[in-house]
This record gives structure tokens, sequence and C-alpha cells, in this order.
């Protein structure tokens, strides 16, 4: 069939595109062809959400549009022909006007890096959009129809690693119709004690008329004449019956040389499956009225293949009057991927990827256990199938077969009397609302019939199903089902049901935690049928209320008993240097929302432009033979393949540097771990390089012969004496006489041991670089980088040339956390190194795989040690010998001692000992991460202080309040770092938080949860953080323009931690002391500028939470010289005209030539220079014994900023710290093989927090401790300290689980049994959901049944 050119618009322009790569994406095509950057590349596996769009389309025969989001990382450019594309920038702009989204964000201080943002204000606008289509009541002014809970739920399946997702989700309830105004957060529209209408006032108006995102007219005047796209050009056909995709699979369209072809319809399995193979037809199968139908009929709903999951959980929802199995169904599809990939992705391509490539289908699971059926046509033949069968056939993918559609049968309400169907669908995934694939799924439906005589209630029959257990696909344990089959329910039928289910789920070798699957797949069978065991006893009919049903048994399901996330904030704004101490909103974030701001990837590439990718070695210690491609082919596109030996004579093959060495930018011939950088590949496209320096393509020959074996762990790196040696000043000092306070001890835990991992930065944006060679030997190399001195200083050494050849310039970071300091290095050098030998620009932005295997991460390290302690809790002494996993490069690792030293030392354990060793082994190497060392020093106290209060059996608590520091204690393990005695805050902190939160009461509600909950436990649990930071000498320098605008340089950069703002204010204040009114209007004149290495020298590290007082204390420094050199300007104006306004006094200033730039290095006093940082958190969780899942109902932070320079930004920085410690202490896994190559690589297997993983209840406090005479302007950091704070959501876990497994050995029959109750148990960091299952018992449902049949 002929067809038209590839014809669409993005924000209202429109787009030919008369040929194309059919595999090209549209965020490829986004990026490259268009001016819309505000569509980011994150994950670029539908994982994340920095990437979306809104779609339109049109339908010419309703005259509606729809509009929805997607992905367009993984929609193919192709598929969105005739449809309107929305990006952030097209909502609203500098130049049109921003968009109430857009300023909202910005007032609500919604966005950090801005990384993410864009995609946040389209998951938002979307929601606004198809809330306002609906028919509801009409809203407020002002407001749209959404509703709160639809406001929470808009950006879910968002990520943001810096923010904590708390102002966001304000942001977004601001626009709800049933919005409580006055429970949303802190923002820059009202102050506190404003009354509602000027709140309301304040808020950026929305009207859903003037925000309407149009169809553009043009364009469905086109869709009226082209349907289809010409598949002769773009290899990409659009059947629009089945006999014609029959003579497109037969290859009779084309002159039967069609090639490989792929069916696609929303092509989101990509997300999953990366695809290395390029097809040489698309066929985009949505056309077809088949596939696309939905149909009900009397017997059930028959949905088309390519209906997408939002599509049929709408269906679903429309039929729930006649089935609560349809309301099931629905609310469990809800939890699949996320709202976007459910937006574009088939139901069909769902089933295929379950039925061929062994997807963890729920979808598959949930209509198995319906008895589903499925229409396939194959060669021609057509063929109904159970989905039973279907799954049991082989592969469909690999023959010609097409699923056509799925017909659901209606299970409605039985019509026989005291007989009742039961349906129910079970996920366990770290993630309760979706974004993440589930450990387990499972769907029952049961009839079962009530005997009056035996009040027994007997299962007439029943469909058990398991999914996603890592078994083929879907099963239904039929042994089970004939098992139960006619039996009346007892504990005894139970626990053989389960006993045999144990035997059924068998997941296949190499699948993760198969033992808690198994629990797993044995809680959710439990779950069902209990309930109906303990209710014929007692209660007279079937529970109806599901949620209630599950409450009373404990099960923790987040969406039955989901309650909308809530926040207090105080903070506190002073007026003393204005506007220093107001909450000014972060500098540009409004533009970070319209997705304006120019990340170092969103810079156009000049014509001539290379792109590079890194191969890196898959082992340790290994002679590298040869580097080539599969096939001895070179692949499509790529130039050269850069390795050690490319670097200049005169360079060194040097990728980083620091001050305690450098790291090779490659490996020589030898590699000395997995994730070694090999070699760069340089190609034509970014997508180029990628697919050559793949693992598929990219063949690394090796040879281990003769070779040592690597060193893989601490303790080998100690035996063979792998050591990286660390300074003596950096090394800590004991304190006390630790032989004196174990002999004064009255018990003794000795030995004791545990580890902890590591942690992935996660940064939204990942490392990037783009190096442009110039005139006479020079280099200018844009960075995403943290450390743009030191990378100035690598590239010089690497290449050979001086370092007035090279300029680094840093306009801002899409997310640092420390990831971009040392680990930002290599890759710039590495394009530096490649546009020097090119002659030609080389850019390189590294895919998420290849970030997540090189960079290393936090350290991981292990613990052994011994403790003294009395019978009141009071600690005597602690002995603590650490190994500290650095990796093979010395990055900043000999830093570690320090800092992990700092935090631990916040009690006084009397006395204490430190032997630290950071060992070199043959592991990526690791670098700092927010926080390093202080993170895990402050846990490791915690988990000393945890195990005292067990062995003692007291509260951990107590232990922690008796052995909290007086001044005078603080004195001796901190001594000059300790301040005034009025700074020591944290006793009062401690105090004042146990009031504002109710600890003592709650602490007693917890008890008694626990007493009256059997499958569900509480912990509450309080802890203090002291954390000592150190100013660097660092640079600024002002300069007055001559219509009175000012630019700032610093030596920082913005990484999304407010620096900026923090500096514009500070130029603001530092100027307007020369004497005017309004210091807020030279706020407006003041720009801080990108980071430029030739411009500011000694710039440093931005790092250690200090670079923005630094900053700040070298721009008012600045602003000093500055305004003594006008001030007798300003008096002979003043002398002359009694008034003087800025702009005349700048411009008199410039007629007597005036030096009016002013720079200055800002050296802090010696003696001041480290201060303690002081903050207190309680937690409150609630953990799911059967399975593992850890909810946190409450956290309370009170935080001392001292006189905060900025308390909106402070206050940012504090809950997104929180947040990224709940990743550290509960989620994110970031492990190595047994060859030292990291596991996790992407959005699928590694999870870092999301909004339904935060706090439901967050409340923080940003304390005004006053007056610091050491300090800039008496404030204090926030950047990292409060990271350390989430220890607290770990140890009331640890509480919770204590109580779960005092719970379970009260059911074993032997008490003696010694895997019974410990109350000194470890939990490991993280505390995942099957490390939390493991420890509250595999076996706890087994063992409840044994109790309960013994007649317990
Ligand atoms: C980030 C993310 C998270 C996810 N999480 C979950 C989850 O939690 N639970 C879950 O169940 N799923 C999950 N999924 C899977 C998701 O449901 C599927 O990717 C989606 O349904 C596939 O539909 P599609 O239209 O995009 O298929 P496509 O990607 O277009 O196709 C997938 C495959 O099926 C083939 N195919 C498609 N339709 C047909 C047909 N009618 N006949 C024959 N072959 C066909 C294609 O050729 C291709 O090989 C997730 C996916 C992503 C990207
Ligand atoms: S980049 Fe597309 S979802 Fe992450
Ligand atoms: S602001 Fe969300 S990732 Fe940085």
């Amino acid at each position: 069939m002929s067809g038209k050119d590839l014809v669409f618009a993005v924000n209202g322009e429109r787009f030919q595109v008369s040929s194309i790569d059919p595999s090209t994406t549209l965020l490829e095509f986004l990026r490259s062809s268009t001016r819309f950057k505000s569509v980011k590349l994150s994950c670029g596996e539908g994982g994340c959400g920095a990437c979306i769009v809104l779609l339109s389309k049109y339908d010419t025969e309703s005259d509606r549009v729809e509009d929805f989001t997607i992905s367009s990382c993984l929609t193919l450019l192709c598929s969105i022909n005739g449809c309107s594309i929305t990006t952030s920038e097209g909502l609203g702009n500098t130049r049109k006007g921003f968009h109430p989204i857009h300023e909202r964000i910005a007032g609500f201080h919604a966005s950090q890096c801005g990384f993410c943002t864009p995609g946040m204000c389209v998951s938002l606008c979307s929601a606004l959009v198809n809330a306002d289509k609906s028919d509801g009541p009409k809203p407020r002014p002002g407001f749209s129809r959404l509703t709160v809970s639809e406001a929470e739920m808009s950006v879910a399946g968002n990520l943001c690693r810096c923010t904590g997702y708390r102002p966001i989700v304000d942001a977004c309830k601001s626009f709800a119709s049933d919005v409580d105004i006055e429970d949303l957060g802190f923002n820059a529209f009202w102050k506190k004690g404003d009354n509602k209408e000027v709140m309301l006032e304040n808020l950026p108006a929305y009207s859903a008329k003037r925000h309407l995102v149009t169809f553009p007219e043009f364009l469905k005047k086109e869709i009226e004449s082209c349907n289809v796209l010409d598949q002769t050009k773009y290899r990409w056909s659009t059947p629009e019956s089945i006999e014609e995709l029959q003579r497109i699979l037969g290859g009779k369209t084309l002159g039967g040389n069609e090639g490989s072809v792929k069916l696609v319809v929303g092509n989101t399995g990509t997300g999953y499956y990366k695809e290395r193979e390029k097809f040489d037809r698309y066929i985009d199968i949505r056309r077809i009225p088949e596939l696309s139908m939905i149909r009900k009929n009397g017997s059930g709903i028959e949905i088309g293949a390519v209906v997408t999951i939002s599509k049929a959980i709408d269906v679903l929802k429309e039929e729930s009057k006649v089935s609560d199995v349809f309301t099931k169904m629905a609310s469990h599809m809800e939890k699949v991927a996320n709202k976007f990939i459910r937006n574009s992705g088939s139901i069909g391509g769902n089933l295929v990827m379950a039925q061929s490539k062994r997807f963890p289908s729920d979808i598959a699971t949930v209509f198995l256990a319906v008895d589903a059926t499925v229409n396939i046509m194959s060669d021609g033949e057509y063929e109904k199938l159970s989905m039973e069968e279907f799954l049991e056939l082989p592969p469909v993918l690999e023959s010609n077969t097409v699923l056509l559609n799925v017909e659901i049968p209606f299970w409605s309400v039985s019509s026989r009397p005291k007989t009742e169907f039961l349906f129910e669908t079970y996920r366990a995934a770290p993630r309760p609302l979706g974004s993440a694939l589930p450990y387990v799924n499972a769907a029952f439906l049961a009839r079962v019939s009530r005997w009056e005589s035996s009040q027994c209630i007997v299962v007439d029959d029943c469909r058990l199903v398991f999914g996603s257990y890592g078994g083929e696909h879907s099963i239904r344990a039929k042994k089970i089902e004939e098992f139960l089959t006619g039996k009346s329910l007892n504990y005894s039928v139970l626990y053989e049901a389960v006993r045999l289910l144990r035997g059924i789920i068998e997941p296949c070798k190499d699948t993760s935690y198969p033992e808690y699957r198994k629990s797993l797949a044995v809680g959710f069978l439990f779950e069902f049928f209990y309930p109906l065991i303990e209710n014929s006893n007692t209660t007279p009919s079937f529970p109806r209320d599901d949620s209630k049903r599950k409450r009373k048994n404990g099960y923790n399901d987040l969406e039955n008993s989901r309650v909308l996330l809530s926040s207090a904030q105080q903070v506190f704004e002073s007026s003393e240097f204005r506007p220093v101490g107001q909450a000014v909103i972060k500098v540009g974030a409004a533009m970070q929302a319209s997705g304006e701001a120019v990340f170092v990837d969103d810079i156009p590439s000049l014509p001539d432009c290379l792109y590079g990718a890194f191969i890196y070695s898959t082992k340790a210690m290994a002679r590298i033979k040869s580097i080539g491609f599969r096939d001895g082919v070179k692949p499509i596109g790529v130039l050269e393949v850069i390795d050690f030996k490319d670097i200049p004579e005169e360079g060194q093959n040097v990728g980083s540097k620091t001050m305690f060495g450098s790291g090779p930018l490659f490996s020589d011939e030898f590699t000395q771990s997995a994730g070694q950088r090999v070699a760069l590949v340089v190609a034509d496209t970014q997508k180029h390089a990628d697919m050559a320096a793949n693992s598929n393509c990219a063949v690394i020959e090796y040879d281990t012969e003769d070779l040592e074996p690597p060193v893989l762990s601490v303790e080998d790196a100690v035996q063979r004496s792998s050591m990286f040696l660390v300074p003596a000043v950096l090394y800590p000092k004991p304190v006390g006489d630790v032989s004196k306070g174990m002999a004064e001890a009255d018990h003794k835990i000795l030995s004791d041991k545990f580890r902890l991992g590591s942690q992935y930065y996660f940064y939204m944006e990942t490392q990037t670089a783009l190096a442009l060679p110039d005139e006479d030997n020079c280099l200018q190399v844009y960075s995403s980088s943290q450390a743009p001195e030191y990378l100035h200083s690598v590239i010089a050494t690497c290449l050979g040339i001086r370092e007035h050849n090279v300029r680094v310039i840093t306009r801002r970071v899409g997310g640092g956390f420390g990831g971009k300091a040392i680990k930002s290095m290599p890759v710039a050098t590495a394009c530096a190194l490649a546009a020097h030998k090119l002659q030609r620009p080389v850019r390189m932005y590294l895919n998420r795989k290849t970030d997540m295997v090189t960079v290393g991460g936090r350290h991981p390290m292990k613990i052994t040690y011994n403790v003294g302690f009395k019978s009141d809790g009071k600690i005597t002494a602690l002995e603590l010998e650490i190994l500290v996993d650095a990796g093979m490069d010395v990055d900043v690792s000999p830093i570690m001692p320090h800092n992990i030293s700092g935090p631990v030392k916040k009690y006084n354990w009397g006395a204490l000992s430190f032997d630290i060793k950071v060992c070199k082994t043959n592991r990526p190497s690791r670098s700092a991460m927010r926080a390093p060392g202080e993170v895990q020093g402050a846990y490791i106290a915690e988990a000393i202080i945890e195990n005292v209060a067990s062995s003692l059996q007291m509260d951990a608590d107590s232990v922690r309040k008796i052995n909290l520091h007086t001044y005078d204690s603080l004195g001796l393990f901190y001594s000059h770092t300790a301040g005034n005695a009025d700074e020591y805050t944290l006793p009062s902190i401690w105090n004042k938080l146990e009031i504002s939160s109710g600890f003592e009461q709650r602490v007693e509600t917890v008890k008694e949860f626990n007493r009256c909950n059997v499958w569900c436990k509480r912990g509450i649990s309080r802890v203090p953080i002291v954390h000592e930071v150190m100013q660097r000498p660092t640079p600024g320098k002002v300069s007055i323009l001559s219509d009175g605008s000012i630019v700032v340089e610093c030596g920082g950069v913005e990484i999304g931690q407010g620096l900026w703002t923090k500096v514009q204010q500070m130029a603001a204040y530092g100027l307007g002391l020369i004497g005017f009114n309004g210091n807020e209007e030279l706020l407006e004149k003041v720009r801080v500028i990108q980071a430029d290495t030739l411009s500011l020298i000694q710039g440093g590290f931005t790092a250690g939470s200090t670079t923005s007082e630094s900053s700040c204390e070298a721009v008012r420094l600045c602003c000093d010289i500055l305004v003594e050199r006008l001030k007798p300007i300003k008096d002979q104006i003043l002398e002359k005209t009694g008034s003087v306004s800025w702009e005349v006094l700048i411009q008199q200033a410039y007629a007597q030539s005036v030096n009016l730039s002013a720079s200055t290095l800002y050296r802090p006093e010696f003696s001041s220079m480290q201060y303690l940082n002081y903050g207190v958190a309680i937690s409150e969780v609630e953990v799911s014994l059967l399975t593992g899942a850890t909810e946190i109902l409450r956290s309370d932070i009170i935080y001392d900023c001292g006189k905060s320079l900025n308390p909106a930004v402070d206050l940012g920085q504090i809950e997104g710290a929180f947040v990224q410690g709940i990743g550290f202490f509960m989620l994110e896994e970031y492990t190595t093989d047994e060859n030292g190559l990291v596991v996790q690589d992407g959005t699928w297997n590694y999870k870092v927090p999301t909004l339904d993983t935060i706090p439901r209840q967050f409340n923080v406090e940003v304390l005004n401790s006053g007056h610091h005479k050491d300090r800039i302007l008496s404030s204090k950091a926030s950047g990292e300290p409060p990271l350390l704070l989430a220890a607290s959501v770990h140890c009331a876990a640890r509480s919770a689980i204590r109580e779960a497994r005092k719970q379970l050995f009260s059911w074993r029959a032997d008490n003696t049994d010694k895997d019974g109750f410990d109350p000194a148990f470890e939990l490991p960091v993280p505390a995942t959901m099957p490390v939390v299952k493991e420890l509250c018992g595999l076996l706890s449902v087994e063992k409840f049944l044994e109790f309960k049949i013994a007649g317990n």
C-alpha cells in the first residue's frame, strides 16, 4: 500500500521526515534534530520518566483528541506519524511565559538539579489535561478537576534523586480541586500565617481553558489525507487488515525480500530486552481492526492484542459493577510498570514477551487465573488456545505467529446459595505501587461453600496461579488445586497445601533469592485461605471488605491501606542579612522545569562531531591480548578505537587525580578489575558508538596464565598486604584508654562482625563531556564535573600539554552526589584525548549500564568490634577494626578512616580505638559518595548501640540516651571542632523532637500495635547525628557591568544543591552594604555564571557540604572590595544630588575608571575551618512478616542549620539527603559478581526510592540555632549530614523485626531451638525485602500453622 511521508508536530511545529532508520526513537530524534532538549535521556529503558512527552492523537471519526504520556526513549519515531508531541518547553518557556506547572514547581522549591523536572512537569500536565476533560463538577477558579490522590499519583513513575519527592508532590497537589491549601508544604507563594485568600491569590493561576494543550489544526487536516507511511521508503509497514499483515509476513508485498521483520506495538519490550539486533523492516500492527477492538458480550470481554494496558484497565474498571474480578484485575494491572509504559505498552506485547522470552509478567498471571483464552494466527491458520496452552507453546516469536486477542470470561457472583467466588491478586515488589518487577506475583480464584452443619468452608474448586518467581512462565499450581478441591478448610489442610506449594515453586538456576520467592508464594496462599478458616469459626458470612480482611491479618498491602503523603515543615527565615536568610527560589528553577536549562549533552553538536563509548573489561587481573569486534568486522559508523597506546608520548596514561595519587585512563596490557576502561570506541553517532562498545559486539581476548589471582575481598587484601597508605594526619586518634575501659565493663561483646555494602550515585544525568579542539594545540572541554580544576590538570597531564592550553567549562550538573568529582575525569579526558588525536569535536554520554559498571560508588566495608559496657547500658570502651574496600585506584579512599571515625564519635564510648585499613582490591575503584564514610560511621555506632541494648534486653533509645555526649565529653572526642558550649545543640534537639513528635506515647502505641497484630509489626527509633565538616579555600570573583548588572563566578559548581542561589543572595547582600534600600533589587541584577577553569582558578572540588558557604564568603569578600571602591563615588554623588541610584553609581564608577571586578581566594581560619553539625530523626516503620516489605509510616527530623543562608534550599537538602539515605539503608543493592563485575546495571535491578517508598508522613524542622561567630553569617552545612539520619529507618525496621522474631520464637514447639529468637541478630544494609523476610522467618507461615495445629 502506498503511503505518505512521516509528519507530526512537536510543540505545535510541523515536522516532516522524509527518510529515517526505523529503529530511531522519538528521543533520539528530538534531541538530535530539534531544539527541544527538555526530553532527557537517563535510563533508556522506560524506568525513570526523564524522557517522557505528552502524545496527542486525533481521531477523525469522533473528532476527539486523546492525550497521554509515553517514554520517548522507547517509542519509535515512525509510530508517532500524525501525532502531536508536547514537551515541557512546549507548555511554556522563558520567552512566551512559563506554564503554572513550571511556576509552581519553582515556587514549591521542587527542582534541585533539574534533570528530572521537565519529565515531572509533563506527567503532571497529562494528569491535568485528562482530569479536566472529565465531566466532574467544575473546580474552583485556579484549580483543576484533579483530586489530591490523583495529583499525588501523577508523578508516581518518575524518578528524582535530589528532592526526596515531597515538594514535587506538593506542587502537584496544589492543582487539585479538593486540596486544603493549608496542607501544602513550604513555598514561596505565601508565608506562615497568611490567610487563605492571600494564599490563593498568590498561587500562579491555572485555567484548564487557557492552559489547554491543543492539537494543531494543520495536522488534523493532514491526518485525513495521510494515514500510513510509505513502506518502501521507511522500512515501516502499517497493515490495515489481517490479510495485509499476512502478505507482509509472507514476504509478498515488496518483491518477497523483506529480510528480518519485527512486529511492533509500543516497542516498550526493548526497555527490557535491549535490542542489539537491527531489523530490516518493522510492522506496526496497531491499525488492524481485529487487533485493536474491544468487545463485550454475555460471556466476557474480548481485548485486542494491541490494546494498551492503560486502555485495558479502563475497560475492566468499566465492568467493575458486573464483577469484582475485573476491578481486582484492573487494580493489579495498575501496578504494571508505570503510567507512561502502560499508555503505550500493549496487552499482546506483554503476553508475547511472557510466552517467548520468559518475561516475568503480571498480566499472564492474572489472565491465567481467570481462565482467559487467546486467539492466534499462525501462517494463515487461526487457533483458539487457553492461556495455559498459549504459554506452553514453543516461543511464538520464532514463528510467524500473531497474537490477535484475549478473551476474559465473566466471573460473577454465584447464583448458588451459600456459594461464593473469591478472587484475589498478589504482588511483592520493591516498590509497592509499580515501577518494579515483582519477586513473585499470584492470582487466585476460588469457589467456596459453607457447610452449615460443620461451620466449615469447603473449596468447591479453585485456580491458583503463580508467576514471576523465576520459572519459565506463570503456572497453575494444579497439585494444590486438586488437593484442595472438595476439602473443608482447616489448619492442617492449609499446612499440607503450603508444603505442596514449596515443591512446586522451583525458581530456575541463577534466580536471585529462590528461598524468599518460595516463601512469598506460601505467604500469598496463606493470605488467601487463612481468613476463611479464621472466619468460619467466628462470623456467619464471608468477609466482604477485603481491605479489612487484609489489615486484620496484617498483610501490608499499600494499595488497600493507602494513606496520602503528608508533611510539615518548620522553617525560619531571618532578615538580619537580607536577602541572605530568605527562602529565595532557586536560580533558574522555572527554566529547569521548562527544560531550557542547558546541561552538557544539550549543547548542540557541530557537524563533524564524533561520539565515544567505553569498552570495559569484564575480568580482573588479566592480560589483554587483543581488543576487536565480533567476526572481525568493524561495526557500522565506527572510526577509531582508542586505547592507552594512543596517549601522546609526552603525555601519561592518567584519567583521574586526587591529592592521594592518580588513576589510569585506560588499562594497559593488564586489566586490574572488571569494569576498568580498556578502550574508547569513536563513531559517527552515540548510538553507533554504544552498539559497537557493547559486550555483544566488542570482544576482548584475555589471558590469565602465570598471573596472580585477583584480590576480590578485603580479607584477601589483608592477607596479601594489599593496602593504600593513609597519611598520618587523616588517621583518627584514639580516645582514652581502651584496655582500662574494657576492664571497667560489666559485659562485653567481642569480635562481633558485620558488613556494609556499596551504593551507586544514580544521578539522573550520567557522566558526560564534550571536547572541542581549538587552535594552537588547545582544547575546550565541557564536562558535567564537580571538580573542573582537577579535571583540567588531568587532561593536560594525559595529553602532555600545558595547562593554559586547556579550558574546562561546567555550567550545571544533573546530580552529582560525589560521583561527578573523580569519576567525571576519565570521561572528559577520554573525549579530550580523542578530540586531540582526531582534531574533531568528540562527545560522550555514558549509557546507564556503562555508568553503573564503571563508576564504583560508595565504599563497602567489613567491621569487627569489641565493646564493653555497664549493666545500665553505659558504654565504657569500643575497639573498632574496619577493612574498607577501596577497589583498584586510590581515588580519595585514604580519607575514609577520618570520615568514618567522625560520626562514630557521636556517642561517648568511654574510650575508643580504631584500626582502619584501606584495602586495595581488584574491584571497581570506589569514590566519594554523599557523606562518604560518614554514613557508614554513623551506622556503625548505631549497630553497636543496638547490639548492646539487645544483649542487655534494654530498649535501644535508653542506651542511646545514656551514651549521648555532655559538652565535656564532646570536647574529649572532637577536641578543637567541638565549638562553644552553646553550639552543642544536640541534647536540646533530642528533647525537642521527643516532644514535637509525641515519641513517648508513640512508643506505647507501637507496643500495643505489635500485641494486636500477627503479620505486621512496627518499630520506632530515634537517632542522633554529629557530623564534622571542613571548609576549604575557595575563590570568588564579582564584576559589575556598565548597566549595573552583576556577574559572579565562584569556585563551586551548581550540582542542584542551590549553590548559585546562595551565592546570588550573598552578592546582593554584600554589594547592598554600600547602603541602598532593598537589596532584593540587586538580587535580580546578579547572574552567577558557569565554572570556567581559565577564568577563575583554584576552584577545587565541590564536595564536603561546605562549598556553598565558602563560595558565599569568597563572594562577600569580593563585594567588600567593590563596596570599598564604590563608597567614595557614592559619597560624592550624594553630596551633589542628595540621592543615588545603583545605575548612576555604576555609570559614574565606569566614568572614573574604577576597577569594578574583584576576585579573591577565601582561606578559612585554620582554627575554625572544621565544625560539627547536629540533627536528630525519629522514624516509625511497619514491616510485613509475609513479604518483608517495610513501609515508613512517619519520619520527623530536626536539623540545626545555624542561621540558614536559604532555608528553602537547606530544607531541600535535608529532605533529599534523608531519602537518599533511605535508599542506602533499605533499597539499593550494588553488588559485584565472582569476577568483581557490577551486577546491578539499570533501573530494572537498581531501585532508588520512589514516592511510594518515602515516609508517608514527613516532618522536618530546619532549626535556626542563632549566632555562630566562626561561621559564614552564622550558617551551617546541610548537604550531607542529614543523609546519616536515615539510619533511624533501619533501626526502626530492626526493632519491628525483633518483635517478629520474638513472635516466631513463641510459635516454636521447642523453645531451645538455637535458630529461634536471637535478640542480637544483624540486619544487613540495605534491609531489602528478601533480607527482612529472611529475618522474620522464611518458614513463618508453616511455623504458625504448626502452632495452630498443636491447638494454640
Ligand atoms: C519499565 C518497564 C516496566 C515494566 N514492568 C512490568 C511489570 O511490572 N509487570 C509486567 O507484567 N510487565 C511489565 N513491563 C512489560 C510491559 O508490560 C511490556 O513491555 C509491554 O506490555 C509490551 O507491549 P508493547 O506493545 O510495547 O510490545 P512491543 O515492545 O511492541 O513488543 C514486544 C514483543 O512482542 C512482539 N509482539 C507484540 N505484539 C505482538 C502480537 N500481537 N503478536 C505477536 N507478537 C507480538 C513484538 O514483536 C516484540 O518482540 C514493563 C515494561 C517496562 C518497559
Ligand atoms: S530515559 Fe526514558 S524512561 Fe528513563
Ligand atoms: S531535581 Fe530531580 S533528579 Fe535532580
